[in-house]
């Protein structure tokens, strides 16, 4: 058979709805600065859909800095991977702040987050070794997963039973093979919310031989005293042996970054191959980066506002009736039962006539018949934004309900 004829006669999951869905309900356009209102469709909306947690990405001195640093080194500075010639002063200055803010002897920067974490677990274990991994980790965990050529075990999601259980297994096939066991886990699940059971894993070390590896992408920013991460919330930081953090995200950039003890930083360093082989971060970004963690160092009020703005979404969401599941994050998923057809009417209902933009997850990422709504609340939302958007989904699940959904297509696109 020929290779493409195979992919046009399966797109996959969700491309094969690509016609249907491109440009509206997958690959929309938001215009304008990354705020809670912007354009969508030529029209103002507000968005809980961007991760810009703490606001930054269209903070005034975030933006003048991002300004003046690719004004003075343009993008393509330094140019080549850090090894060979594309290390700068701004990249260690950088990577000794990340270390500060994390908690952790060192850090190395990364040009991706997705990248990193498949890179890294590619590179700290070997054939003889055991990962014990979540059910429910992220894309790129899962990935760095399937490059490892030895055993794996998988535990239930969040499950410290479950985890034990596995634990047992991986002890017993390293010791045989003279191997080691790395588990990994989330800081907080992005889809869920929920905390990853961070110190009841980080426990079990009391009675297993493991390093623990934590991918912090929604939690570093967001969650601590200072920001410093899911580790610092639960009191367990120092239990977290690898430290994965993101800039997309509370940082409004892009790269990444690992910490942990110098020597195994050093040794990432010289032995993560997405990095060795690829060419660094523009000192623009690590500039811009080095002025949002100012930012996020100086002003706690962005966090406090982020965590009123979430517990004032939360708390009236459920007052409201709305289930949310297990949520102790920022992540918001409101939960409601629908087909897909009636979850694609909605959020056309929502955007087109309550000009409110967010993301939808539906089967298969969750089981047939659930939509979720998910909202990611930001320091830059007000208490109106909260109040309007309570009131707005009130009423789309009563039409739900009612099978408003169910009767008509809702035409927008
Ligand atoms: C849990 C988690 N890990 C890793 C990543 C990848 O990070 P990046 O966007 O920096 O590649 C993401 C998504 O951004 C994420 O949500």
């Amino acid at each position: 058979m020929d290779l493409f004829e195979k992919i046009k006669a399966n797109r996959g999951p969700i491309g094969m709805h690509a016609k249907e869905s491109h440009g509206y309900f997958t690959f929309p356009k938001l215009e304008g600065d990354v705020k809670p209102r912007m354009g969508f469709r030529g029209k103002e909306r507000l968005n809980w859909s961007l991760n810009n947690y703490l606001g930054l990405a269209n903070h005034p001195e975030v933006r003048k800095a991002d300004a003046d640093a690719a004004a003075q080194y343009g993008f393509a500075l330094p140019m080549g991977a850090r090894m060979m010639s594309g290390n700068s002063d701004a990249h260690e200055q950088l990577e000794a702040e990340l270390s500060a803010f994390v908690n952790k002897q060192e850090t190395i920067l990364c040009n991706f987050g997705y990248q990193a974490i498949v890179s890294a677990i590619d590179c700290l274990v070997g054939r003889h070794d055991v990962i014990v991994y979540d059910a429910e980790s992220h894309a790129c965990i899962l990935d760095g997963v399937r490059l490892h050529m030895g055993k794996r075990y998988v535990f239930k999601h969040n499950d410290v039973e479950d985890c034990e259980k596995q634990l047992e297994r991986a002890t017993k096939l390293a010791e045989a093979q003279g191997g080691c066991i790395l588990v990994i886990t989330e800081g907080v699940f992005g889809m869920s919310g929920r905390q990853g059971k961070l110190k009841e894993i980080i426990e079990l070390k009391k009675k297993f031989n493991f390093r623990l590896f934590v991918d912090d992408a929604h939690g570093v920013g967001t969650m601590g005293a200072t920001g410093g991460g899911t580790g610092q919330e639960q009191g367990c930081q120092d239990g977290i042996d690898i430290y994965f953090g993101t800039f997309a995200k509370s940082f409004a950039l892009i790269g990444g970054f690992i910490s942990s003890e110098s020597d195994i930083v050093e040794y990432l360093r010289y032995n993560m191959r997405s990095q060795i082989f690829a060419k660094s971060l523009p000192i623009a970004l690590v500039k811009g980066a080095l002025k949002r963690i100012e930012l996020m160092r100086n002003h706690p009020e962005y966090r406090e506002n982020l965590w009123k703005i979430t517990n004032a979404l939360q708390d009236g969401l459920k007052k409201a009736g709305f289930e949310i599941g297990l949520t102790n994050s920022p992540v918001t998923p409101v939960l409601m039962n629908g087909s897909i057809p009636e979850a694609t009417n909605l959020i056309v209902d929502l955007r087109e006539n309550y000009n409110i933009f967010c993301s939808m997850v539906v089967y298969p990422v969750v089981p047939k018949g659930v939509i979720i709504l998910r909202l990611i609340p930001t320091a830059v939302h007000t208490m109106e934004d909260v109040n309007y958007t309570i009131d707005c989904f009130s009423k789309i699940v009563g039409k739900l309900k009612s099978g408003h959904y169910m009767s008509e297509k809702i035409a927008a696109h």
